[in-house]
């Protein structure tokens, strides 16, 4: 049987998708209540990081020892893959000793060359074109806190980036309508558009995007990676903010959504994450941590 990775939510089918946030909601219950869950013992991922991690390591590392397994960290810095070792024969060597690997990179080749390579399950941790897990984290707080997110109107307003372009998917596999609000030249990935068809629409502004909204979420305007555009980018983007303001023009019961870092007084308002009820963000940062133990139940052989 061939391994399955976790590249991109298009990996799983809707219902996979489905189970997998049910199953996050029942191991984040069995958490709460203090009960042993240990389906991982004597497994170890391996995780490894070409850029900043908090929440991403953390969930990760934190997960597998609560499924009863390890994770180890490596980092280009100090392993051979800064000096040049070959991915696939890293992909190689990491599938003989470990059951899993994460991976946390810029180019999403780096990705699909090392899965094409490895043994075992590979997961995305991040790379510059898609961030499944967190995205699988915001649909699980959504169900929790709003129920069935199909039909629903979500709208994503600024960058067209990794956290957009999966929000696209995410519309495609979870059935809902995506509005998206980018400055013009700054869109997502065309090709994924063109794929979700009627499903997502792109616009310039953010009022019209976020009409209506049962769901409201937005990202930092320089990505990992882009730190030289910075100046011309907050420019750019600062008539996207995210406040309270545009918030009342959402649906009354509308969620708000970051998937951290953010920065106060950029993309969102001074106060907005920490004062304002409709923000879920600690939520959504939380369920990083039990959509993907159930994530790394369904993928690692047990
Ligand atoms: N949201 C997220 O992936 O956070 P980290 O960059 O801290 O992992
Ligand atoms: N778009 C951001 C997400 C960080 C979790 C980045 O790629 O830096």
């Amino acid at each position: 049987m061939s391994v399955r990775h976790f590249l991109s939510l298009m990996d799983c089918t809707p219902q996979e998708l489905n189970t997998l946030i049910r199953r996050g909601i029942e191991l984040k219950e069995l958490r709460k209540r203090g009960d042993l869950f240990e389906p991982l013992k004597n497994r170890i991922l391996g995780m490894i990081f070409e850029k900043a991690s908090t929440r991403t390591r953390l969930s990760f590392e934190a997960g597998m020892i609560q499924l009863g397994g390890q994770a180890i960290f490596l980092s280009p810095r100090d392993s051979q893959l800064g000096r040049g070792e070959p991915l696939a024969d890293t992909a190689i060597v990491m599938s003989s000793m470990l059951d899993a690997v994460m991976i946390r990179t810029f180019s999403h080749s780096t990705l699909t060359t090392f899965a094409a390579h490895a043994q075992v399950p590979v997961i995305n941790g991040l790379s510059d074109d898609l961030h499944p897990c967190q995205v699988l984290a915001d649909m699980q707080t959504f169900y929790e806190l709003r129920g069935d997110i199909t039909s629903k109107t979500v709208a994503w307003v600024g960058d067209g980036n990794n956290m957009c372009n999966t929000y696209i998917e995410a519309a495609i596999q979870f059935g809902f309508q995506l509005n998206i609000a980018c400055p013009d030249g700054y869109g997502p990935n065309a090709a994924l558009m063109a794929k979700a068809g009627d499903r997502v629409h792109l616009m310039t502004d953010p009022k019209q995007a976020v009409a209506g909204a049962h769901l409201v979420s937005t990202d930092v305007w320089v990505s990992m990676g882009q730190e030289e555009e910075q100046k011309s980018r907050l420019a750019l983007f600062a008539p996207y903010q995210v406040n309270a303001e545009l918030l009342d023009l959402a649906h009354p019961d509308v969620l708000f959504m970051h998937c951290l870092p953010a920065h106060r007084g950029e993309e969102i308002s001074d106060t907005l994450i920490d004062e304002d009820p409709r923000s879920v963000v600690w939520t959504q940062a939380e369920n990083r941590l039990h959509v993907q133990k159930a994530l790394l139940e369904f993928l690692v052989p047990h």
